[in-house]
């Protein structure tokens, strides 16, 4: 079969991530469909072509809508900020190919029904990556089987420290217009997306939001500064459908931590840690162990029986962040060839954007709001 054409619209960080994704999927999946490096889009061309050069895309483009005119692409990847994501996703499904979006999906909930509504007809898929490190997704299926048993508290929190370097030049991260929200779309969407994954639906939410700094000095301009108009710490209570009660942490000022993505889940049988600082490992209490043996158990989810851990190295090797890229790329090739999508698709991405703005207007009016799922 022939390869896929794939165009990516961004070479920002996310854009090198994915690079890689498209580089390697067949080397560790040499069994799925080809993906080809056809076309990489940005705004500045000189920029472009290094990292083309780089990255090995065959061609340079730096008018989005181009690209998604031509008959010779199959697959748009959006990695760009994401006030524009919508516009970009809906363009591309509506043109016919398939539709791959970063996180968070959108800016709102509006936009992210539109986005699913267009992409019906198309695979599509949302970039949640850390939906495959092999450690959460073993968390998934143990919560899934009943290892746990009823789940009564989940707690999660997605820490950054960033937000208090004031060296930084002004970038689309801090402005709303640009990124809908800050640590509510940036962190929060990760983690609200996991614990779905994990427990169902949010039923309802209270939170409360802080800007700390609503300017900040600009390197580029001395003595002059610039504003910032999102969040930057968002604090989270929340109710599951199925009764479960939950908090989440999400915040760019946790001074000393770079990027911890942690959840704890207690049930009534046991209890499973994680943390994306140590990625390769899940940590497991089992409740119903003889008492004076109870502790906890620290397993290594790099195989040979773990989720993706397999297909990528001998057991026991470590796995990084770039494998969260290259397995969900493998789920969404598997999944065309299988008929069953590659979960988080526009669907259930614009189900974690219903409870991100109930977040939002939840801290804003000072209640709880209801995310309607
Ligand atoms: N899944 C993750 O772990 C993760 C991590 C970081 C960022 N993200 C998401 O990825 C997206 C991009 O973030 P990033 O960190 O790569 O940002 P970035 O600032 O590093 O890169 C953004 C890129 O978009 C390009 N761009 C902007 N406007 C454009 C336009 N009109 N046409 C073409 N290109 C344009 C920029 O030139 C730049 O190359 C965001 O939605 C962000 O939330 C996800």
């Amino acid at each position: 079969m022939a390869a896929l054409n794939v165009a990516l619209i961004g070479q920002g960080f996310m854009g090198k991530a994915h690079s890689n994704a498209y580089a390697q999927v067949g080397h560790f999946f040499p069994e799925l469909r080809k993906v080809r490096r056809k076309v990489v889009c940005g705004r500045n061309r000189e920029r472009l072509a290094a990292f083309a050069k780089t990255w090995e895309w065959e061609q340079v483009e730096t008018d989005w809508r181009r690209i998604v005119e031509r008959d010779d692409i199959d697959i748009v990847d959006i990695c760009t900020p994401n006030a524009l994501h919508a516009e970009m996703a809906v363009a591309a499904a509506e043109a016919g190919k398939m539709a791959l979006c970063e996180k968070p999906a959108a800016n709102s909930a509006v936009e992210a029904a539109a986005m699913a509504e267009a992409a019906k007809g198309v695979p599509n898929m949302v970039w949640f990556n850390y939906r495959r490190v092999p450690a959460v997704e073993l968390a998934r299926q143990l919560v899934h089987e009943g290892k746990l048993g009823r789940i009564f508290q989940y707690r999660a929190a997605y820490l950054q420290e960033w937000g208090n370097d004031f060296t930084r030049p002004a970038a689309w991260r801090l402005s709303k217009a640009a990124a809908g929200s800050g640590a509510n779309g940036d962190l929060n969407s990760h983690l609200i997306d996991t614990a779905m994954m994990m427990l169902g639906p949010i039923r309802e939410v209270s939170a409360t939001m802080e800007t700390f700094f609503d300017e900040k000095p600009d390197p580029s301009r001395p003595g002059e500064t610039y504003p910032v108009d999102v969040d930057d710490t968002v604090l989270t209570q929340a109710r599951f459908a199925n009764g479960t009660l939950a908090t989440f942490e999400a915040t760019r000022f946790a001074v000393g931590v770079r990027n911890a993505n942690r959840f704890e889940i207690h049930g009534e049988k046991g209890m499973l840690r994680f943390d994306l600082e140590e990625l390769n490992r899940l940590h497991y209490v089992d409740a119903s162990a003889e008492k004076r043996l109870q502790g906890t158990n620290t397993i290594m989810v790099t195989g040979p029986d773990h989720p993706y851990a397999a297909k990528i190295w001998r057991p026991g090797h470590l796995l990084g962040y770039e494998h969260t890229f290259i397995a969900a790329l493998a789920d969404f090739l598997a999944g065309l060839e299988s008929g069953e999508p590659a979960q988080p698709t526009l669907d259930d991405a614009l189900q974690v954007q219903r409870v991100l703005d109930a977040i939002e207007i939840s801290a804003h009016e000072r209640r709880w709001v209801e995310t309607g799922l």
